[in-house]
């Protein structure tokens, strides 16, 4: 099957079986990392086709998703066996998409899989990655914020055990740059947050 027909096709079938999950995971998602995996291959001269195939499957089996239990490997191999796709284009993307999660905590070794993991982790950061660091935590019952105790697990106490270092782990100069950026956004947002917090309002003085 021609390239693009396929992710096109692939495209449909994610979103039908990701369109309505709500823990950060949702087809929306999955776009964004499979878009911005294809514009980082195409300006650091990587496989493009790879990186987008590899990002649209990144989340099918994920242990969040699946009660505990990560079914990564089984399920995208049965999903991409409905392509017809060679066993080789299949097992280098089952590796990929292996090195890509930041809980599993492997290295990313070929060129794709380090531009799809900075495609995914740059979805978590930036005000879309803010947005889904609330949703996340209120879906695992964690409250906004602890001001009691700060470290307690709270969504915000998430950005600095892993929002606030993602722009350090970026390997694309291409990531690098959107890294930048957005990781003005999560510091003006925690700037900003505390000061409601503390009710600390310049135009009431
Ligand atoms: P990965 O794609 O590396 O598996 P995760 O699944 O851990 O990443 O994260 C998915 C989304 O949920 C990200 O936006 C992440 O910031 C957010 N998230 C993960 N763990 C937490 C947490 N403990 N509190 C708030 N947000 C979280
Ligand atoms: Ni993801």
């Amino acid at each position: 099957m021609e390239k693009e027909l396929l992710l096109e096709k692939i495209e449909t079938d994610i979103k039908s079986q990701f369109l309505n999950e709500s823990t950060g995971h949702d087809y929306y998602h999955i776009a964004r990392v499979a878009y911005m995996a294809r514009q980082i291959a195409q300006a650091e001269h990587a496989d493009a086709f790879v990186c987008t195939l590899a990002a649209w499957v990144h989340d099918i089996g994920d242990y969040k998703l699946n009660g505990g239990v990560d079914k990564s490997e089984e399920l995208i191999r049965n999903f991409l066996s409905e392509y017809s796709l060679g066993t080789s284009l299949i097992d280098r993307i089952v590796t990929i998409v292996s090195q890509v999660s930041f809980s599993k905590g492997k290295h990313a070794e070929s060129l794709e899989a380090k531009i799809v993991q900075d495609a995914d982790r740059l979805d978590a950061i930036g005000t879309i990655g803010i947005a889904r660091a609330f949703a996340y935590g209120g879906s695992v019952g964690h409250s906004i914020y602890n001001p009691i105790d700060p470290t307690q697990n709270t969504s915000v106490q998430h950005f600095y055990d892993k929002l606030l270092k993602l722009k350090e782990l970026m390997h694309t100069r291409t990531a690098i740059a959107i890294a930048e950026k957005r990781q003005q956004f999560l510091l003006q947002f925690l700037e900003q947050f505390y000061k409601e917090w503390n009710m600390e309002n310049e135009c009431l003085n």
